[in-house]
């Protein structure tokens, strides 16, 4: 298992854990993060499991496909330089530390 801290709108810290060869999202709803609403099931179409990527203490993530790049761009509220959809990034070890803000505004 990977540990990945989310901090929810409220500013609560919450440490996860999550799956190795699985989106990171599955692992946030499982665990309720609350603002991962993740409509579109993982499909990187609705934005609703929009995060900031906040701290990689292994190095930068893998940069966004061009699904998720588009999708930040046109459906995320407040898109910023370090947006993520977490249903497209797939646990690794790299992923371990990782530090994530989910997004206000839905
Ligand atoms: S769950 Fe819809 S874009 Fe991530």
């Amino acid at each position: 298992m990977v540990k990945v801290t989310f901090i929810e709108q409220d500013g609560t810290r919450r440490e996860i854990e999550a799956r190795e060869g699985e989106p990171l999202m599955y692992a946030a709803k499982e665990a309720g993060i609350d603002g991962i609403i993740a409509e579109c099931g993982g499909a990187a179409m609705c934005a609703t499991c929009h995060s900031y990527l906040i701290e990689a203490p292994n190095g930068p993530l893998p940069e966004p496909e061009p699904a998720e790049a588009d999708t930040i761009e046109f459906n995320a509220h407040e898109p910023r330089e370090n947006s993520r959809l977490p249903c497209q990034i797939i646990v690794t070890p790299a992923v371990e530390g990782a530090v994530f803000q989910v997004a206000t505004g839905r």
